[in-house]
């Protein structure tokens, strides 16, 4: 059940800041149930009930679902008291469907990665893209501080397949990671990496491990999602039906 103010509603749903939408229920143009309401703070169970502006049906997304490519030098976090973040770069219109603050993010990426980030109000879909059980991919494009010969490539691959053992990190402990996969772009220096997991600076970590630096690091894929190459960097948008329903949401 999904119990919302009327006029927030109404915001949420492309009529404005919450004073217009204030200001439409005044006027009477507002109907719950085919009933006209004129009370701004009228509570609405968007799972029962239907609103309509003159004569419009509303439908509701009580979930905003955005993917967005960060930029480097944004952290992935909601608040920080020095760098700026991903919540910063939203547009209002995306900032006032927070739906209760409850916006998050799925995942985090280091400050340098760039790429694809999800954010969702929606509890549900986190917990089924991060919990560690459910082996979903993500796929990231690396450049390499260190050219590597074809002989090395294939050992590189090898050695990703067969669950690497990745040392301690400051406080992170040591882990043996999931099997990974490895493909080389046409370059001696660039490949793409497919992990399963999501552990602290382990793109990273895995490379070290090889004696290589990654240089560049971005994400490209999170289960069944891609990063759409129109979208700019610091832009998000929503995800499309198609997308929605490859998440199965
Ligand atoms: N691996 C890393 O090392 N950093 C990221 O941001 C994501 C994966």
């Amino acid at each position: 059940m999904s119990i919302e103010r009327l006029d927030k509603l109404i915001s949420t749903s492309g009529y404005g800041s919450r004073k217009d939408a204030k200001k439409l229920i005044h006027s009477g143009v507002v109907t719950v149930d085919d009933a006209v309401v004129i009370n701004a703070d009228f509570h609405v169970d968007t799972e029962k009930s239907s609103v309509a502006v003159d004569g419009k049906q509303l439908s509701f997304c009580t979930h905003v679902y955005l993917m967005m490519n960060k930029p480097a030098g944004v952290v992935s976090s909601t608040k920080d008291n020095i760098h700026q973040t991903v919540i910063d770069l939203l547009d209002k219109e995306f900032k006032r469907r927070f739906l209760g603050g409850k916006l998050h993010l799925i995942g985090r990426l280091d400050i340098d990665t760039e790429g694809l980030l999800l954010l969702t109000t929606d509890g549900k879909l986190t917990h089924k893209l991060t919990s560690p059980k459910q082996n979903v991919p993500k796929t990231y494009f690396v450049r390499l501080r260190d050219s590597v010969s074809d002989s090395e490539k294939i050992e590189y691959i090898q050695r990703f397949k067969n669950n690497l053992e990745i040392p301690r990190e400051h406080n992170e402990e040591a882990f043996t990671a999931k099997s990974a996969e490895l493909t080389w772009e046409n370059s001696p220096n660039e490949c793409k990496l497919t992990i399963y997991e999501g552990k602290y600076h382990q793109v990273k970590r895995m490379f070290a491990v090889l004696g290589n630096e990654v240089i560049y690091l971005k994400r490209i894929g999170e289960g069944a999602i891609f990063l759409d190459p129109a979208l700019p960097p610091g832009k998000a948008r929503e995800l499309t039906q198609t997308e929605k329903s490859a998440l199965e949401i």
